[in-house]
């Protein structure tokens, strides 16, 4: 089964303008202001153009004038936050493959990217670097701060954000990190007693919704930062439950699964047919400053997936259309995913950080990252919508490599100081006389019980 319904499906934040209409409220009136006020007349007439110009956007000597508490506010920064935060998104969805187990891929962009960025506090050198560009912050001045006032506007009843970390008893990381990670993003310290507390502070942020985020830590663990993330909406038209029924939902050509279907005779609807991407695009609002955004292929034929490579949030933004009334029927949904990020990591090039990085900034003690989870869940109903998603960077003292000989292999004895090979050869079996036995087929008992060990031996918690 392979519904890929996550992939159409993106939960937006219009809130406050973030997206592609920034306009800070909260900035004294100083120079940047107005620097800010008379950005925003010249983008205006043009939203569309300048938003694709902005992409490798790099910042003039006025951009970088300033303390960053200011450069932080203004809404250029606040607009590149957003974009990177897309972009982030964008590139994990499509390098993360729904399987047979997980058809529905759902991430929280703005968890992940929050996690990210409490880390960079703590690297150093190459490693920041290298963090800061896949945040699509390094062309930023200000970063921090930026994301910071980001997080400030989206707060609201509707969307909380919760921020932690949580360290091993008996470490300490440097005071400067605890600090920044307060200041930038209200990441309090707590000595962690137990998993069960991890996993309460989980569920209290996002509002009961998550609960047993975390089933086992590294034994080499030392600290870990987590944030969550909280949104339940209301829909701005609510639809009636008395039309919700039994309807079809296509798979693919020949494949359909029965689901509840909700019915808006007349719900107000902003959409457009998207001739490029071929799919059609539409927007549902909730009542406070977001909205869900679906994007589905006009044919049947077309995959999901690939859609995702020529998706960008602020184009659509850009050419929705005004709202009219018109009959909507979206499937009622509750679904879930859980996903270790480090192998999409590694793949999009971060795999220093499970390695050996540099984390200076955190403590002198040679650290890596453990494990990246992620948790996400989602449901939509006549209501609205509640979105639920955590993020954990786990770091641990780095451990003593492993090699380990389990394979046949090619071995040469070598004299070191001439290079003269006196021996070589393969080695296929070293125990020839004794009974060849069969592997444990994969799932079978025997077989979790290796992938247990396994992965206990590289610290992961289990999926
Ligand atoms: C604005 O900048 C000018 C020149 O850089 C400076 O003389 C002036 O005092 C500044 N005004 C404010 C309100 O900061
Ligand atoms: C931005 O930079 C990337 C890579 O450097 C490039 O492929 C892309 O075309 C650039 N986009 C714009 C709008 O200049
Ligand atoms: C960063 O690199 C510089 C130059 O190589 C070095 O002197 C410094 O100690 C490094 N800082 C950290 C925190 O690793
Ligand atoms: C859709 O595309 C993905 C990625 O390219 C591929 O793995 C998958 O098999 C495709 N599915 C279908 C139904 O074509």
């Amino acid at each position: 089964m392979d519904i890929r319904l996550a992939l159409a499906l993106l939960l937006c934040l219009s809130s406050k303008g973030i997206t592609t209409t920034a306009e800070s409220t909260t900035e004294p009136l100083t120079n940047s202001t107005l620097e800010t006020m008379t950005e925003g007349a010249t983008q205006n007439p043009t939203p569309a153009s300048t938003d694709t110009n902005d992409e490798n956007e790099t910042f003039s000597e006025e951009d970088l004038d300033g303390p960053c508490e200011s450069v932080g506010q203004r809404s250029r920064s606040l607009k590149f936050i957003a974009k990177a935060i897309q972009r982030i998104g964008m590139q994990l969805l499509e390098n993360l493959e729904p399987t047979e187990k997980e058809p529905n891929v759902i991430i929280s962009p703005l968890s992940i990217s929050l996690a990210l960025s409490q880390l960079a506090l703590g690297a150093a050198n190459e490693t920041e670097q290298v963090l800061m560009s896949h945040l699509h912050g390094n062309t930023l001045p200000c970063y921090h701060e930026s994301l910071h006032n980001v997080l400030e506007q989206l707060k609201s009843d509707d969307l909380q954000i919760a921020t932690r970390i949580f360290l091993r008893q008996g470490f300490e990381p440097k005071p400067k990190f605890t600090e920044d990670s307060q200041r930038l993003y209200e990441s309090e310290p707590a000595v962690l007693e137990g998993l069960q507390q991890i996993n309460s502070w989980v569920e209290q942020a996002t509002n009961g919704k998550m609960s047993a985020f975390l089933t086992s830590l590294p034994s080499n663990w030392l600290l870990m930062l987590i944030n969550a993330v909280h949104f339940k909406g209301e829909w701005s038209s609510r639809f009636d439950p008395q039309l919700t029924s039994k309807g079809a939902f296509h798979l693919n050509e020949n494949q359909l699964v029965e689901v509840e279907m909700m019915e808006g005779p007349k719900q107000p609807l902003s959409m457009y047919n998207d001739q490029q991407m071929g799919a059609r695009v539409a927007r549902l609002k909730f009542r406070k400053s977001m909205s869900l955004i679906m994007v589905m292929p006009t044919s049947r034929r077309v995959n999901v997936s690939r859609l995702v490579e020529k998706l960008s949030i602020s184009d659509i933004y850009s050419r929705l259309p005004e709202e009219q009334a018109v009959k909507v029927t979206i499937p009622k949904l509750k679904l879930e995913y859980t996903q270790e990020l480090q192998d999409v990591f590694t793949n999009l090039g971060l795999g220093e950080m499970f390695s050996n990085p540099n984390l200076a900034g955190i403590a002198d003690a040679p650290l890596m990252v453990s494990s990246v989870m992620h948790k996400s869940s989602m449901e939509l109903n006549e209501e609205g919508a509640e979105a639920a998603a955590a993020t954990a960077v786990i770091i641990s003292r780095l451990s003593t490599p492993i090699f380990s000989i389990d394979r046949p292999f090619f071995f040469t004895l070598v004299d070191d100081k001439t290079k003269v090979p006196i021996l070589m050869g393969v080695v296929n079996n070293p125990n020839p006389g004794a009974p060849i036995m069969q592997t444990p087929e994969p799932g079978s008992k025997d077989q979790v019980l290796i992938d247990k060990i396994d992965m206990s031996s590289k610290g992961l918690p289990p999926k």
